[in-house]
């Protein structure tokens, strides 16, 4: 069989930040393997992520954890037609280490090597089929990305058509969960365990400022909600199951108010779908899906481990980019820190 008949199966890599994760995919979007380890441990005892460890961990769980997925999905690296790692935005090391590992093996296959943008992984998780309950978006639809790296309103209009509507001023929603969970006591990465805090707690109790709310456009930020959190912790007044409850309440009531203008900033929007680590929040989604059903549209989440990092959704990307005719890209591609949405297709010429 000719190299342009084999079966398409792409191998998926992400090292951004604190995941290591490796996953094969086929043309149909089919997830033969996948696998993610974190690193969350290592990171634990330092409060956050310590970009040099991550590197360093990246480095040493890659190539066996490639290998394994490969093995899994009853694959050598001698099957794979294309590769694909992140290249973009997140950590500099790991971004070296991953998209390094991919361009090498490129090489040795003589295959093409897909640099994928860590956002666009995001933005395109949900049209893998079979993944929702229902089918899955059409283009074009409005894309919430909420994790602890990022906290974004994008309008995802096509594959590598991305354009920005809204974003942070201050610090991501899941840097502001954990920043208040700490305040409360709680370990990182604190927002699960605040979540649970909250479930105890009553949200009337404690009113907290909703910043931006009903402020025009959909941007955000979290600095001032924080700051009410610390003074009321400092304060010692409130029970910190109600502390929980406030801050959770004010952040759904903001992330909800946010997507209703997102929504009227983007009419065409086919539906809400979400992303990132604060995905998980039931309050969150709860609210999200109300202000998605106010305009008439679904809200959609990927299953949780695909709303987290993972590499499904760097295979992915590189599947859709095929599927669109869209070329792969050159080794000399440099892995960029920061890496906006918009810039996508520019960052498809080596640079
Ligand atoms: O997407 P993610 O796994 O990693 C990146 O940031 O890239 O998101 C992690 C973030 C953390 O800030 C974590 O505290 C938050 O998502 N998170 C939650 C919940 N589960 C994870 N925040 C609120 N409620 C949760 N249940
Ligand atoms: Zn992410």
């Amino acid at each position: 069989m000719s190299k342009s008949e084999r079966p398409v199966r792409v191998l998926g890599l992400e090292a951004s930040c604190d995941e290591t994760a490796a996953a094969v995919l086929d043309g149909q979007g089919r997830i033969m393997a996948e696998a993610v380890l974190s690193q969350e441990a290592e990171h634990a005892r330092f409060g956050g992520v310590v970009p040099e460890i991550a590197a360093r961990a990246h480095l040493a769980a890659l190539p066996g954890l490639a290998a394994r997925v490969l093995d899994k999905a009853g694959l050598g690296y001698g099957d794979l037609t294309a590769v694909a790692g992140t290249a973009g935005p997140g950590l500099i090391g790991g971004l070296i280490v991953g998209s390094g590992f991919a361009k090498g093996v490129a090489i040795a296959r003589g295959i093409p090597f897909f640099a994928i943008n860590h956002l666009e992984g995001h933005a395109l998780t949900a049209r893998i089929p079979g993944l929702l309950d229902q089918p899955p978006p059409a283009f074009p639809y409005l894309l919430l990305l909420l994790s602890g790296g990022h906290c974004q309103c994008v309008a995802v209009e096509g594959v590598g058509r991305y354009r920005r509507l809204g974003t942070t001023l201050d610090d991501a929603v899941g840097e502001a969960f954990d920043k208040a969970a700490k305040m409360l006591g709680l370990p990182w990465p604190g927002g699960p365990h605040l979540e649970r805090l909250a479930a105890q707690g009553d949200a009337s109790v404690v009113a907290l400022p909703r910043p931006l709310l009903g402020r025009q456009g959909c941007d955000f930020s979290w600095s001032g909600l924080k700051t009410a959190v610390a003074q009321r912790v400092a304060k010692g007044d409130a029970r910190a199951e109600d502390i929980a409850a406030g801050f959770q309440a004010a952040v759904a009531a903001v992330l909800a108010d946010r997507a209703a203008h997102a929504l009227a900033m983007f009419p065409a929007a086919t539906a809400v779908v979400v992303a990132g680590g604060v995905a998980a929040n039931g309050a969150v989604r709860a609210a999200l899906a109300r202000a998605a059903a106010a305009r008439g549209v679904p809200m959609l989440a990927p299953p949780l481990r695909l709303c987290t990092d993972n590499a499904v959704m760097i295979a992915w990307a590189a599947v859709e980019r095929l599927h669109a005719g869209l070329p792969a890209d050159s080794l000399g591609h440099a892995p960029r820190p920061r890496w906006p949405l918009e810039e996508l297709l520019s960052g498809l010429a080596p640079i």
